[in-house]
């Protein structure tokens, strides 16, 4: 069961930030003997209910790899088919982004989305823009090394027109060009379908994130199968480099 504090029966220790490597739609087509693209409709069915239950348990940053860079390589009938159904889940969601205070963001080169889709993301990102319970943020068309390359670039250019000295950039600032700039780094990274990469995934922010995979392919991925990560979660020990000594201090010290 998951764990909740004695006295209000409150959650505790929870991840601020979930990021999911939402893997798998293909062989959960396949082993139905359907065309691949079920597994990907059934699979934003998953990512509803992921968002729902999050959003419920106060998670406040919720990122979905939706679609990476690599993905541009598939069959164009999939990437036609994968942007039709982003289109339609941006549609589709925004009254319950509104309702819920979700914010949408993205990550990623969004500039390649196919217009319509791009419009529809923007368009969804403005409106959402001051809701505050949770950030909801989609990797599309996302690598994170074409990422880091960008704040790389972005950093030497403020440099050279004279805004940044060198000296100055420190950890802090580099996260701050990334696309995840203001967010928490992801406690809790999931991976669904039993692959053990990370397939290009913030390779950045998630140096000291909690790693979990599942087997379950991302259709089957339901409220159990996020409970069950969460409940491993809460048992982790995230020591951070220190000592298991050094770390039960600083739990008690900080009262978790
Ligand atoms: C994840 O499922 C969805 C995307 C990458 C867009 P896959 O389409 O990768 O499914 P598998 O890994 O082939 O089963
Ligand atoms: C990672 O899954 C990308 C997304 C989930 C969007 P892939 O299926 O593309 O990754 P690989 O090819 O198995 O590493
Ligand atoms: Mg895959």
């Amino acid at each position: 069961m998951i764990k909740r504090t004695a006295k209000s029966s409150e959650l505790i220790r929870l991840p601020r930030h979930i990021a999911i490597i939402m893997d798998g739609n293909g062989r959960w087509a396949k082993r139905r003997g359907f065309p691949r693209i079920m597994g990907h409709r059934q699979g934003v069915k998953a990512v509803r209910s992921t968002v729902r239950l999050c959003r419920e348990l106060n998670i406040e940053v919720l990122t979905l790899y939706a679609f990476s860079q690599e993905n541009w390589g598939r069959p164009k009938e999939e990437i036609n088919a994968l942007m039709d159904l982003l289109y339609d889940y941006l549609k589709s969601e925004l009254d319950e982004m509104l309702g819920n205070q979700i914010s949408l963001r993205a990550a990623g080169q969004i500039e390649n989305l196919p217009e319509r889709v791009r419009t529809c993301l923007l368009d969804t990102i403005e409106k959402t823009s001051s809701n505050t319970a949770m950030v909801l943020n989609l990797a599309l068309s996302y690598g994170g090394r074409a990422e880091i390359v960008g704040a790389a670039r972005g950093l030497a250019h403020q440099c050279l027109s004279g805004t940044l000295n060198p000296e100055d950039i420190d950890e802090s600032i580099f996260a701050s060009n990334l696309h995840t700039a203001g967010l928490p780094d992801p406690d809790l990274l999931i991976r669904t379908s039993g692959e053990s990469r990370l397939s290009n995934f913030l390779l950045y922010q998630t140096a000291y994130s909690e790693f979990y995979i599942t087997p379950a392919f991302w259709p089957d991925f339901d409220e159990s199968e996020l409970l069950k990560a969460l409940f491993e979660y809460q048992n982790r020990e995230r020591r951070f480099g220190l000592t298991n000594e050094q770390h039960s201090e600083s739990c008690t010290a900080k009262g978790s």
